[in-house]
């Protein structure tokens, strides 16, 4: 959450900013600014509250004799989303601004220290305890003298070095000083930053999406790094090695994957990119001679898996309903008990491990605070780690021993769709490597890649419904309660239908297991309070439907998610939607489709911001 941009180099500065604060946007819109340099000395910051678009109208352009700026978008941690509380931050005089993507835990401690030193505050953020700090520590080292150019720029490095180990916390830092107007300053530590490395010019960012378009060569600065950045020049120091080399890789994102295109809204984008998603997912992944998946970043040989006594599948939000998936999957397939966990309370949980327990992280973005902190305490105990995740060179996918990465491309909606079918095709595939290395025969796992390899194409048709998912919204969108039912493989696709419709339409809206609903939720059953079941044909249908009987018996509507050639749920149900017969272990993956489609249809309806949510940032790092 927050996204961080910054510019050196010769373009139009404030341009670049504003157009990378969009790219990043789905990060946090609670406020936004922008810090530049106009004629080697003059700080400028414009600021502004709510989308960027607000601050684009109050930004200004920058001068020709312009060529150095930050920009921050915000979700609001401390301090409530107000003008004053908008990054960037200036510290003392005015000396230095600075953009924040993190959070200061023992801010209100520096905070009176600060004060007793004569440093008065403009806002409650954490942030500009920062920018104070920064900037005492500059003044010490000066004795006070201003004039900047006696002082090389290696003291602002310096000062930045000196004051990282009074910071408790995490940050993501983008940093100028009036003094010296051609160096930008980055650092992190927990939160991401990457740097773009450009013909004459230096690009900062949260993540790669900012650049795209702009340079394709990429630098991950790691914990604990500075980096010093002018137009031709990027240093890098540890700090506590100082300099240290850097490598520059080539960035996979392409322009084209972070624009609309013809979609209205990038939730919608992302729902029908999943066919393509899925089948970048698969890739190369699949080995019909030995009738298995192969992997290539798992570092985990077939003898140290065979050994893995049970698995804890670890994450949030969404990529905890496929981690729930990921359960089914692996325990049905594999045959190896799976614990699922919230990562937030993993971290803190001190349950008993065997020692031949893996850890499995599930995250698109790569950096989700309370994930990566668990994998890290898992990590810490003595635990293999691995991650399932979309980005590339992310904070988790570096933390982890080994790996899948997603390949689902860019996921900009801040509710995860495409992310989500990708991670349950990549837990599909781990479970199928894992059940071939024990007693899944060659026979099953030949028959299981080819009904793997057809996904791509009951997705397709499962997106046909789209016009259909519109017609059921119109008659539903006005009610405030919805239950999702579903049973098995289908009950985290219930939950997951249910989040989607709370987090964009702002509906309360309960997942159940279809059975459990007898215990609480059906007492919240009345004319106005639809019941989505998810009930494709399988072993448990015949449950499934007299659930669906007992809903009917107390008045409640009910719209089917169910599986095409089924005439009987259509005699019950009010509404069915079909999607095509598939093996029950590849149902979650089409089964969503119509369920990511009626949330954002409720949500257009409703008039809700489908991409950006009240409240919600894409990637939350922060505990
Ligand atoms: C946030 C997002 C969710 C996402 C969750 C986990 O809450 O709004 O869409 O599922 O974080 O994110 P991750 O990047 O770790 O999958």
């Amino acid at each position: 959450m927050c996204g961080i941009v910054g510019y050196v180099g010769p373009r139009n500065v404030q341009d670049f900013l504003l157009e990378g604060l969009r790219r990043l946007e789905y990060r946090g819109y609670d406020s936004a600014g922008t810090a530049i340099i106009e004629n080697h000395h003059d700080l400028l910051v414009t600021k502004s509250v709510g989308r960027i678009a607000n601050l684009a109208q109050r930004v200004t352009g920058s001068s020709d004799d312009c060529q150095i700026g930050i920009g921050h978008t915000r979700w609001a941690t401390h301090g409530a989303a107000t003008l004053v509380n908008a990054h960037p931050h200036v510290g003392g005089e005015n000396c230095l601004a600075i953009v924040h993507n993190g959070v200061i835990e023992n801010f209100a401690e520096l905070r009176s220290q600060l004060v007793s030193q004569g440093y008065s505050f403009v806002s409650e953020t954490d942030t500009e305890v920062i920018a104070h700090l920064l900037s005492e520590q500059i003044r010490q080292k000066t004795g006070g003298d201003r004039s900047g150019t006696t002082y090389p720029r290696e003291l602002g490095m310096e000062a930045i070095r000196e004051i990282m180990p009074r910071l408790r916390g995490t940050y993501g830092l983008a940093i100028l000083f009036k003094d010296w107007p051609e160096t930008l300053f980055a650092v992190r530590l927990g939160s991401p930053l990457i740097i773009g490395v450009g013909d004459g010019e230096h690009f900062v960012a949260s993540d790669a999406s900012p650049l795209a378009g702009f340079t394709d060569q990429i630098v991950y600065l790691a914990d604990h790094q500075i980096a010093m950045i002018s137009e031709d020049r990027l240093q890098v120091s540890h700090r506590d090695q100082g300099p240290v080399a850097h490598d520059v890789q080539k960035m996979e994102i392409r322009s084209n994957q972070v624009e609309l295109g013809d979609y209205e809204h990038y939730m919608l984008k992302e729902i029908f990119e999943q066919p393509e998603s899925i089948r970048n997912t698969l890739r190369g992944r699949l080995n019909h001679d030995d009738a298995t998946p192969v992997f290539g970043g798992l570092n985990l040989s077939p003898q140290e898996l065979r050994k893995v006594k049970r698995i804890v599948l670890t994450a949030c939000g969404t990529s905890w309903h496929s981690a729930l998936v990921g359960e089914y999957l692996i325990e049905e397939i594999a045959n190896i008990p799976v614990e699922v966990e919230y990562a937030s309370e993993l971290r803190y949980r001190n349950s008993p491990t065997e020692a031949e327990t893996i850890l499995i992280a599930i995250t698109q973005s790569g950096e989700t605070a309370d994930t990566l902190a668990a994998l890290k305490e898992m990590k810490r105990k003595g635990h293999p780690t691995l991650a399932i995740c979309n980005v590339v060179g992310s904070s988790i996918a570096q933390e982890a021993d080994g790996g899948v990465y997603l390949h689902a491309g860019p996921e900009i909606g801040v509710a995860s769709t495409k992310a989500y079918t990708s991670q349950c095709i990549a837990l599909t595939l781990l479970a199928l490597y894992l059940g071939r290395l024990r007693h899944v025969s060659y026979e099953t796992g030949r028959q299981m890649i080819d009904q793997i390899n057809q996904l791509p194409e009951a997705v397709e048709k499962a997106l046909q419904t789209n016009r259909q998912v519109a017609e059921i919204a119109r008659k539903y969108h006005a009610c405030d309660n919805f239950l999702y039912l579903g049973r098995h493989y289908n009950f985290p696709t219930a939950l997951e239908g249910a989040l989607k419709l709370k987090e964009i339409s702002y509906v309360h809206a309960e997942g159940y297991p279809s059975a459990e609903m007898k215990h609480g939720p059906i007492a919240l059953v009345d004319l106005n309070t639809p019941s989505v079941f998810v009930m494709p044909t399988g072993f448990i249908y015949e449950k499934v439907m007299s659930n669906l009987e007992e809903i009917k018996a107390r008045g409640g509507p009910v719209i089917a998610i169910a599986a095409q050639g089924d005439q009987r749920v259509a005699d019950v149900a009010d509404d069915v939607i079909y999607v095509p017969p598939t093996a029950e272990f590849l149902q979650p993956i089409v089964t969503v489709i119509p369920l990511q489609l009626l949330s954002y249809h409720i949500a257009l309806m409703r008039g809700c911001d489908v991409d950006k949510p009240r409240n919600l940032a894409k990637s939350v790092t922060v505990e």
